[in-house]
């Protein structure tokens, strides 16, 4: 945000924040940081020795010191770097600069619910998990929309405060309202989260796209047709059952598109979907996912990256950047 671009003033966010360590410069560090100062926070970040994020903070113009310092000198520390990693920073480079009077922030549930990081329960322990990337984080906050929402939970709140400090971030952040503002517990958020993005929101969904992308290309329809009709339109579609649910949405088509639905839609997923939702569900809940997320290792986590090529295809990746 530039000097010109219009700042909102919460001190009394300020004043209740004291100095925000904010951890990682990536996806919701960025936004978070940003949006704090602009905010009139005070904000330092804490990255590891040797992170390649230093130069980018350092660029935006913050003070860039280790996780370590960054938590010992602040008042409100902000896990803003990946899930994964928590366990080990915690035990390392955190637990041991804390005292009672800090406060600990959370944009997800995972490593409080699975005992990946047990804070002393002396000092206030919150969650406020944005409802989207950090990108849109920081531009419904430039642009002054209010149009992110959030959950959010209280895990230990040690002396009657841990309420005006998360709703004094949350304002700080540009999350503000009841309507955007809606209460969980971290074990809720985190087994949901994890469920969703797993089974329906990226797992499942972009399985069902490229899965509906190679059947028709295979047939013998373009790159660019097949794309237009598994893809390009699930937007709209989306858009029309979060205004009008699922009924209103196939109020709103075609009857063709209405009777082929009910045809095929059950039979395509199926009981055996469900039962296999319930096995994932299973498996996050009894904490061996997040056992397993927190022993990734740097290898791995390269494999991964080269795994995920295999969910997609070239000819799906041009399709989706010539119409994106
Ligand atoms: N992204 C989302 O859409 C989203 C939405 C809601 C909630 N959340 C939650 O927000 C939190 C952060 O997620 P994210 O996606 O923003 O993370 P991210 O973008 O993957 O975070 C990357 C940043 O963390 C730094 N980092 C890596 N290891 C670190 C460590 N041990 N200590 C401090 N910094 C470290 C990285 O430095 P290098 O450059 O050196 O790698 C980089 O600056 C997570 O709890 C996540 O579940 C994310």
């Amino acid at each position: 945000m530039n000097a010109k671009t219009k700042l909102r003033t919460t001190s009394s966010s300020a004043t209740t924040l004291g100095l925000c360590a904010v951890l990682g410069f990536g996806s919701q560090g960025t936004a978070i940081a940003l949006n704090l100062r602009d905010s009139g926070c005070e904000v330092i970040i804490g990255l590891p020795t040797g992170s390649k994020s230093r130069r980018k903070a350092q660029r935006a113009g913050f003070s860039v010191t280790t996780v370590s310092r960054a938590v010992a000198g602040a008042q409100t520390i902000i896990f803003a770097f990946p899930d994964h990693c928590h366990q080990r920073t915690f035990a390392s480079a955190i637990e041991q600069h804390l005292h009672p009077k800090q406060t600990l922030v959370f944009l997800h549930g995972t490593s409080i619910s699975f005992s990946l990081v047990t804070p002393p329960t002396d000092m206030d322990v919150i969650m406020l998990a944005p409802h989207g990337p950090g990108i849109s984080v920081r531009e419904q906050f430039v642009n002054g929309k209010n149009e992110m929402s959030a959950f959010w939970a209280i895990k230990n709140d040690a002396r009657g405060k841990a309420k005006k400090r998360l709703l004094a971030f949350a304002k700080a952040i540009g999350i503000v309202g009841q309507k955007k503002l809606f209460e969980t517990t971290f074990d809720d958020e985190a087994l949901g989260d994890l469920f969703g993005e797993q089974t329906v929101l990226c797992g499942g969904l972009t399985e069902l796209i490229h899965a509906g992308f190679t059947t028709l290309t295979e047939a013998g329809i373009s790159s660019d047709n097949a794309y237009l009709e598994v893809c390009y339109q699930l937007d709209l579609i989306v858009s029309l059952i979060k205004r009008f649910g699922i009924e209103g949405m196939y109020q709103r088509i075609s009857v063709a598109a209405k009777y082929g639905s009910l045809k095929t839609g059950p039979k395509l997923i199926d009981a055996g979907v469900k039962k296999r939702m319930k096995a994932a569900l299973n498996e996050i809940k009894s904490g061996a996912f997040a056992r397993e997320l927190s022993a990734l290792t740097p290898a791995q986590l390269k494999i991964l990256d080269k795994d995920l090529k295999k969910l997609t295809s070239p000819e799906f990746e041009k399709a989706a950047k010539k119409f994106g």
